[in-house]
């Protein structure tokens, strides 16, 4: 067997046409244009491209986006002010802190001060517990992006083994409770899982999310599972590389991701669709 490649790319470009589509409506109906605050603190070369990538996805779909950029120096207090102004405007729907921050500050803190409603990373802990509790409210990006290219392959879910490789915070985690709420069975791999050839062995469905190049060894993947790779490594030679063996991985299974080409462009993709989903829920009225 050779697997079918999942199109991240086209599936993204699905999902922020989407987005257009609803933000064009939007401003039809006579109401503004979602805006997105950008923060980033320093001038971490890695992170100035995540960011200017959200904001050329901004202009792409119609939602207004606003830089906001500290020195690698500034304080805490200083940040969480700002924070804290962003939060009250009315006229902003998402905020977002680009990660990682400097030392001196304390991310956890930062990420609580965002308001719930404008955390379209869904990193605050009110939206990841909604997730838990089967009551999503803003969705992490990434578990969500991967949740949409499955969906895009018609993956039944229920009934099926889905194994998550990486417990991060922002990724494997909210992963998990994601594979949760659309029925599959689903187990969680760490540094300390004993056999994680096993593990994988065993699934239907494989997302790995860890960081290091060839830790999924192809023939692991057991016949016709899909395998989705959120890895993103440079190598030495250049290459951008998955977690996986690609070539043998794709030998064996039904559906696989390409790195680059596979989930890193759904991220973004997914953090418009949240931004939009912001703004309609600042719209509706409490009751
Ligand atoms: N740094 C790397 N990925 C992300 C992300 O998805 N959101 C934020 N805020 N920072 C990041």
């Amino acid at each position: 067997m050779t697997a079918q490649l999942i199109d991240g790319r086209a599936v993204a470009a699905a999902v922020l046409d989407r987005v257009l589509q609803a933000t064009l409506q939007r401003t039809e109906r006579g109401l503004r244009a979602p805006a997105l605050a950008t923060v980033l603190v320093g001038n971490d070369p890695a992170s100035e491209v995540y960011v200017r990538n959200k904001r050329l996805a901004c202009d792409k779909v119609g939602i207004r986006s606003i830089p906001v950029h500290f020195d690698a120096d500034v304080t805490q207090e200083k940040l969480l002010t700002r924070v804290d102004m962003l939060n009250a405007d009315p006229l902003i729907d998402g905020v977002l802190v680009q990660l990682p921050l400097p030392r001196h500050i304390d991310a956890t803190r930062v990420i609580e001060r965002i308001r719930a409603d404008k955390d379209v990373d869904g990193f605050h802990p009110y939206n990841l517990g909604r997730l838990a509790q089967r009551m999503p409210t803003l969705r992490p990006c990434t578990p969500l992006g991967v949740i949409e290219l499955l969906k895009s392959v018609g993956e039944p879910f229920k009934r099926r083994h889905a194994v998550v490789v990486g417990a991060s915070n922002h990724v494997g985690r909210p992963m998990a409770l994601e594979l949760l709420l659309t029925g599959a069975t689903t187990t969680v791999c760490h540094r300390f899982t004993y056999d994680l050839a096993e593990e994988v062995s065993r699934a239907d469905i494989v997302v790995v999310a860890v960081g290091r190049p060839g830790l999924i060894h192809g023939d692991w993947i057991k016949a016709g599972a899909t395998v989705i790779d959120v890895g993103m490594n440079r190598l030495a030679d250049g290459r951008l590389v998955g977690d996986c063996e690609f070539e043998r991985a794709r030998e064996r299974a039904a559906f696989i991701t390409p790195v680059p080409g596979g989930v890193g462009t759904m991220t973004v993709a997914m953090l418009m669709q949240n931004t939009l989903q912001a703004a309609e829920t600042a719209d509706t009225p409490i009751s």
